[in-house]
């Protein structure tokens, strides 16, 4: 079954905004980034990421880090109804996540990626990785995210077809799925899916789905849109989300973000060079 997943988004993608979206056709959502270390650690603020206040179908996104940690927290890991795995965060372009070898510096390391995904199947727990084209446009040309790929087996990969240099002005480059699908893995793609022509686009280059962040900001229900669904109005879905939002006592910030996006035209700039 091709699949529409709603992109993970810091002080966005709460249990609320994603049971808004799971409403509206997204088949599968994902918390907003977790540090490994927090989790293992216990740390409150961010164990609250990834708290799942329902059966929502939900991944954990987590940055990984050192392989102990992931263990530890794995070891008390307990999961809930609507627990669909986890989700490596192998895309964060921010220089000082990337100077301890961690987000999109992951692309490269193969060998440790592996031992990541070894370490979540031990515990029989499906396991993705969320992947940029590799950091910089020289890494892109020599195609880590391709010894990835071919090198790494899990469950399946989301490709944000851009490097950890380029910023959303910059087009993704959709020309690489084809090979990336080649590969024969399974492979959803990333980067400015909002429209049945971009959708068009990459479902014919063999993508198993489409993964959609700030165009489900902008609109919460474009999964049922790009299905051919009916949809509400934008102030039925700004309601749906409140009340929503209110059950899950979702903080002040997640709500100001979600409710100043929804029915927005254009993404406003300080959305720009987010992972
Ligand atoms: C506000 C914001 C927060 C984000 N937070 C995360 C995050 O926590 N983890 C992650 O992997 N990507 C994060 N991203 C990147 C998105 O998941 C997605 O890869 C990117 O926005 C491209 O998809 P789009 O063009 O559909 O928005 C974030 C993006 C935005 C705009």
């Amino acid at each position: 079954m091709f699949r529409f997943m709603l992109a993970p988004m810091e002080e966005h993608t709460d249990s609320a905004f994603r049971r808004l979206c799971f409403n509206h056709g997204a088949d599968l959502t994902f918390t907003e980034m977790a540090k490994i270390d927090g989790l293992a650690r216990n740390n409150k603020p961010t164990v609250n990421k990834t708290l799942r206040l329902d059966n929502t179908p939900t991944q954990i996104q987590i940055l990984p880090g050192k392989d102990e940690m992931l263990e530890k927290y794995l070891k008390s890991f307990k999961p809930s109804e609507g627990f669909m795995g986890f989700n490596f965060n192998f895309g964060c372009p921010a220089p000082e996540v990337q100077r301890v070898g961690r987000g999109c510096a992951m692309v490269k390391r193969v060998t440790k990626a592996n031992r990541l995904i070894n370490i979540v199947r031990k515990y029989n727990y499906p396991v993705s990785l969320k992947i940029r084209l590799g950091a910089s446009a020289f890494e892109k040309k020599v195609k880590v995210y391709m010894n990835l790929i071919n090198g790494s087996d899990p469950d399946f990969f989301i490709v944000h077809a851009r490097t950890g240099e380029e910023t959303y002005e910059d087009k993704p480059d959709y020309s690489v799925f084809e090979e990336c699908v080649a590969s024969g893995k399974e492979i959803i793609a990333n980067g400015d899916i909002e429209t049945p022509k971009a959708l068009h686009e990459v479902k014919k280059m063999g993508v198993k789905g489409v993964m959609i962040g700030r165009g489900a900001c902008r609109n919460p229900a474009i999964f049922d849109l790009l299905k051919g669904k009916a949809i509400p109005s934008f102030d039925e879905l700004k309601r749906e989300y409140s009340a929503l939002a209110e059950k899950y006592n979702s903080t002040p910030r997640h709500k100001k973000n979600v409710l100043i996006r929804i029915g927005q035209k254009f993404a406003p700039s300080y959305l720009e060079n987010k992972m």
